[in-house]
């Protein structure tokens, strides 16, 4: 059975407003006025495409099961009505990162860095989806995506300045800040 690919699509076309696409580290990608998210097999790269990113959502890797205890108390899912502003946030990480042992990867994500403890400051109002690409060949690892209501965005700006301010961002060599509003 193979794995089922999220498309993420810019181009003319999609539910979602791109308001600004914003390179964070390294390149960015290039500019498209909307962004539709699909199902692998039902296409989603119309021929005008800017740019395509395909990825899969996956079991965990670092949460421990009090973090996910944790996490699934307060965490909501995504297509809440109110939360009509999104962010993509592709990111990639270094060869050095995946050169790190498990164990080793793990304490610099949350010994070091906390980003679970952080992120966990930002339930409910934040809901998220991890995808992983890096297994595809794509040009970044992960596709991050988020919803949340527009009175939320300063809290979501906090949100990202804090964990950019941590040990593991200095493990990721491309990161572009796409966000969205959805009309
Ligand atoms: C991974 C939680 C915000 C980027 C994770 C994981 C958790 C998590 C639990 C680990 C999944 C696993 O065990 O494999 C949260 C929470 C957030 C948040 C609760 C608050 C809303 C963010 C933001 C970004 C981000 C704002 C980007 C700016 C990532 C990346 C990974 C990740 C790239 C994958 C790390 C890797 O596997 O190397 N997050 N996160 N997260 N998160 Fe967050």
């Amino acid at each position: 059975m193979p794995v089922p690919l999220i498309v993420h699509a810019a181009g003319g076309e999609g539910p979602w407003r791109i308001d600004r696409i914003d390179p964070v580290i390294g390149a960015s990608l290039p500019w498209a006025p909307r962004l539709a998210v699909t199902g692998g097999d039902a296409g989603g790269s119309g021929p005008g495409a800017a740019w395509v990113l395909r990825s899969f959502t996956s079991n965990t890797r670092y949460t421990e099961r009090a973090e996910l205890d944790a996490l699934t108390a307060r965490q909501e899912g995504l297509g809440r009505p109110a939360a009509t502003r999104a962010a993509l946030i592709p990111i990639r990480k270094t060869a050095a990162w995946w050169a790190l042992a498990q164990d080793e990867r793990r304490a610099v994500f949350e010994a070091q860095s906390r980003h679970i403890a952080i992120g966990l400051d930002y339930l409910p109002a934040v809901a998220r989806r991890l995808h992983h690409c890096r297994d595809l060949g794509e040009p970044f690892d992960f596709l991050t995506w988020f919803e949340y209501a527009p009175e939320e965005s300063d809290r979501f700006e906090e949100l990202v300045a804090r964990l950019r301010a941590t040990p593991e961002w200095d493990y990721i060599d491309r990161e572009v800040d796409i966000r969205l509003t959805w009309d």
